[in-house]
Order: structure tokens, then C-alpha cells, then sequence
């Protein structure tokens, strides 16, 4: 870190981050300045344009300049908006990811996306720019609290389907009170997103990968988010359900096996929540498919499997299909 020599650090957290994770962070600290602390309140309804304009004035207030550093010290919100932040600001400054959760370990703060919500719409604003380097301690880890833990793990379970039969299984026979396990993972799964964003930094082909169960994971997220009387879910457990429903799409359209999608439901649902999507929640989550990055001139497009690591991208799938896979899902609680 001191080969930079910054004018300035800031730390930019969340409330809980700040909390639990201050500690922890001045042991890997090592610049000479001190830093100064910018916080953020916690959850996904604060990624958004607004809490943007809070730091760059906070920065401006303080006397950022082009030789400050922004460190991000938090879960996926924090890495995600941060980068936004720090990328933008005085058209950029350098940052560092400090990820905290193990969602934003293995996943968010791996591979340059940053950005923020647009109201319920998930990400819709952002730019691709990589930080100077990760932190990854997984000590962070032990405050973390265990839904948190177990939403993280979706994104290593999303890398297992992607990648191998052989990773699957290691994610699936996890032991999380296992540091050493948990920490091997950790490694594996920033090894394979990390191999898969460098052979496609801007998205062109296999990179759509790792949105497996994205597609309709986000629209489930972007509904939850979008009425307060709706079921709230954290992203991992939307992307938990938006992977049964990609498996499901998989099976009738690749001949994705039948028995992988019977292991795959029930580690899913020995894990997380899954709710019943009424008929007129359904509807409205293949609406919100509209607003998917990965649409290509109004077509939405998944990606979807015909085994594990064999991928089909730019699938074009009948909304019939997606109303028989949301079937099939409901039916996995009756
Ligand atoms: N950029 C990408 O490529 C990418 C990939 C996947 C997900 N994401 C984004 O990541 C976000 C989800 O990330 P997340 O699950 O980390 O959510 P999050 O940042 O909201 O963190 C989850 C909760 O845990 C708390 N927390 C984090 N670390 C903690 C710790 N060590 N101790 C105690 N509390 C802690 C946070 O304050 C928060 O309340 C979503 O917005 C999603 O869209 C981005
Ligand atoms: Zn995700």
C-alpha cells in the first residue's frame, strides 16, 4: 500500500461495516495519512444516485483530489456504489476493495462492475473499472451475520454450475463452520470469476455466464424492492430461486439432466427461503425482464446450461416456459 503515497484515504463503509469491520481494516492499514471515515446506511434500497451525491460532496467538503485513494470497506452495496463513486469522481481516483461479506468476496468485489440501482431496477447505472487490488481476509467473515453468509454462498453455487461437476460438489459438501474449507472456496470461486472476467472483461461472450440465474433473479429482487408489502429477499436468496428457475429452463430447453436439477433444488431449498410467486407476481416479474442489461434490441436473453460448465448464452426463451418453470418451482413447497 505505501508505494502510492495518497494525498488523502477514505474509507468508504456502511453502518454495520463501520461497526464490525473498523478494527479488523487498521490491521491491514498501512498508509501514512490518516484515513477519514465516510458512511453509508446498510441494505440495497440505499444503492442509488442519491447516496452518490452525499460522498462526492463529502469528498469535495473534505479536499479529495487525484491523489486520493478510496478504500471500500463493506459487502456488495458498499464495493458496488463505492466503485461508482470513486470512478466517477474528478473522472476517477484510485480505490481498493476490502469486501466484508462473502457475497461481495467471491463475487461483487471481483471484476470491476460497480454501480447503483435505478429505483427498484437492480444496477442499471454503473461503469466497469477494476480497483487497484482486493483485500481478501476472511476473518471479516466472522460477524457476518448468517443469512448474509448463506446469501453469499448462492454466488458460489451459481460458479459450481458454471464451471465443474467437481466444484458443485466441493460447494455443496461445505463444512461453514470450517474456516479452512470456507476459505479454500473463497480462493476457487474469485479463481474461476476471476479467469472468466479476463478472458471477457466487457461482457462480449462468456462473461454473460456468470449471470446463470441473474435474469430472473433480478427481476425477483427488483419486485421485492418494489412494493414495501412485498416478501423481502436479500440478492443471494433471489438469485438462489432465479437459479432453479434457470435449471429448470435448462432442462426443457438443453436437456440440462434431470437429476442435476433434483440435487440443485434440494440444496437450495435446504439453504434458503423459497417463497410461493402468485400468478400476478409472476406476471409482474416477467415484466420487470424488460429492463435486463442483457436484453439485445428488446429481446431478453438468458443463459442458460446443458450440463455443468457447458453453457448455451443469448437464449431467447418462450414466456409459456417461463410460467411452466415458475410452476414447477411453486410445486417444490406443496
Ligand atoms: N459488481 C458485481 O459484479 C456484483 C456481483 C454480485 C453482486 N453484486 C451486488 O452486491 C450486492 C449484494 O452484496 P452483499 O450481499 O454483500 O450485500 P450488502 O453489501 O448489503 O451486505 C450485506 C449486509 O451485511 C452487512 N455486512 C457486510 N459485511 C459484514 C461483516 N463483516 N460483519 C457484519 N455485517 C456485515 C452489511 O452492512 C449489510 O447489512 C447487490 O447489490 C448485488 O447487486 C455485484
Ligand atoms: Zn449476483
Amino acid at each position: 500500500m505505501e508505494a502510492l503515497d495518497p494525498s488523502k484515504v477514505f474509507v468508504i463503509t456502511d453502518t454495520h461495516t463501520r461497526q464490525h469491520c473498523s478494527t479488523l481494516f487498521q490491521k491491514h492499514y498501512d498508509f501514512p495519512v490518516t484515513p477519514i471515515f465516510l458512511e453509508m446506511p446498510a441494505g440495497e434500497i440505499n444503492k442509488k444516485i442519491d447516496q452518490c451525491v452525499t460522498f462526492w460532496n463529502e469528498l469535495s467538503q473534505y479536499g479529495a483530489d487525484r491523489h486520493s485513494v478510496c478504500i471500500h470497506l463493506g459487502g456488495g452495496v458498499v464495493t458496488d456504489l463505492g466503485g461508482f463513486v470513486a470512478s466517477t469522481f474528478k473522472r476517477g481516483i484510485t480505490f481498493i476493495n476490502i469486501p466484508t461479506s462473502l457475497l461481495a468476496m467471491v463475487d461483487a468485489a471481483v471484476g470491476g462492475k460497480n454501480g447503483v440501482d435505478l429505483g427498484y431496477l437492480k444496477n442499471q447505472i454503473g461503469v466497469i473499472q477494476d480497483p487497484l487490488f482486493t483485500l481478501i481476509d476472511i476473518d471479516f467473515l466472522d460477524t457476518l451475520p448468517e443469512e448474509e453468509l448463506i446469501s453469499g454462498y448462492a454466488e458460489i453455487l451459481k460458479h459450481g454450475l458454471i464451471h465443474s461437476k467437481e466444484y458443485w460438489e466441493k460447494a455443496v459438501a461445505i463444512d461453514f463452520s470450517n474456516k479452512s474449507q470456507l476459505e479454500q472456496l473463497v480462493w476457487d470461486s474469485i479463481e474461476i470469476k476471476h479467469d472468466i472476467v479476463r478472458k471477457d472483461p466487457r461482457e462480449k461472450g462468456l462473461r454473460k455466464t456468470l449471470n446463470f440465474g441473474h435474469t430472473l433473479g433480478h427481476a425477483i429482487e427488483s419486485y421485492c424492492l418494489k412494493e414495501k408489502d412485498h416478501q423481502t429477499l436479500l440478492h443471494g436468496e433471489a438469485v438462489a430461486i432465479g437459479i432453479i428457475l434457470a435449471c429448470h429452463l435448462s432442462f426443457q430447453r438443453h436437456e440440462f439432466p434431470e437429476a442435476i436439477l433434483t440435487d440443485v433444488c434440494d440444496t437450495i431449498q435446504k439453504h434458503y427461503p423459497t417463497p410461493f410467486f402468485s400468478k400476478t407476481a409472476i406476471h409482474e416479474i416477467v415484466e420487470l425482464l424488460a429492463f435486463d442489461k442483457k436484453n439485445d434490441r428488446g429481446k431478453v436473453c438468458f443463459v442458460l446450461l446443458s450440463d455443468f460448465g457447458t453453457h448455451v448464452i443469448d437464449c431467447e426463451v418462450p414466456t409459456e416456459q417461463i410460467f411452466l418453470a415458475f410452476e414447477f418451482y411453486n410445486k417444490l413447497n406443496s
